[in-house]
């Protein structure tokens, strides 16, 4: 029997990756968090101090950065280098640059490769934001997910405040997600939009355990 992939894509902090975690685990399935690799990228051009305008450079950084997922008990866990990166790749200094890191068509381009060459053979639930249009178009399910923007706002800076973040104000969240959600859905290269066949799941007023019955409920066909 041919492995099975799980499309999810929406909108920055509506949910995605608790839901698609959820699923992973119920199905026994490989969780792959796409964001977490374009924030990798992205730190390491931070770091590293790379022009996202130098193209030559970009392409040079490209071939010397190596991710890894390190799945524990469904926390997706990423290296960049080795080195574990999974708690600075949400904070601010990324978010405010993912968006346009993720804009080039370079960046784009290797990562989609990546993520296509995990999902081969393995049953896999992968989010992001092109995942059921660009890098499995062919996926049999595809989950489209929305919120409210400020109730997302209001998630993710809960999130960084119980991480003991308290630099950030609720407007700068609020303030970061609009742009992120307007750069990522007008860009040239793969804009964020949903695929004809993705499910849409508007979850502003329904609890974690509601959201994953409903994609149980999708999911049981194919398996
Ligand atoms: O999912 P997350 O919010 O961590 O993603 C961070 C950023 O990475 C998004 O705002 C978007 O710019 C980019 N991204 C993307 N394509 C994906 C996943 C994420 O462009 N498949």
């Amino acid at each position: 029997k041919k492995n099975l992939v799980v499309a999810i894509d929406g909108y920055s902090s509506c949910g995605k990756s608790t839901l698609a975690k959820a699923l992973a685990k119920k199905l026994g399935f490989i969780y792959v968090d796409s964001g977490a690799m374009y924030r990798a990228v992205t730190l390491y051009f931070l770091r590293n101090k790379i022009d996202v305008n130098d193209d030559a450079k970009v392409t040079d950084a490209l071939q010397h950065i190596e991710l890894n997922f390190h799945s524990r008990d469904y926390e997706s866990h990423i290296t960049l280098n080795g080195d574990e990166v999974s708690d600075e790749i949400r904070l601010m200094p990324v978010s405010e640059n993912v968006s346009e890191v993720s804009a080039h068509k370079i960046v784009r381009h290797e990562m989609v490769k990546q993520q296509q060459r995990m999902g081969k053979s393995k049953n896999i639930v992968m989010d992001g934001r092109d995942i059921g249009t660009t890098v499995f178009p062919n996926a049999p399910l595809k989950f489209f997910m929305t919120a409210d923007p400020k109730i997302r706002a209001e998630r993710r800076f809960k999130e960084l405040e119980s991480k003991g973040n308290n630099e950030v104000s609720l407007e700068d969240v609020f303030e970061n997600l609009a742009h992120r959600d307007f750069a990522d859905t007008t860009r040239k290269e793969s804009p964020l939009v949903r695929a004809e066949d993705a499910i849409i799941l508007d979850n502003t007023n329904l609890t974690q355990d509601e959201q994953l019955a409903f994609a149980i409920e999708k999911v049981s066909p194919f398996l």
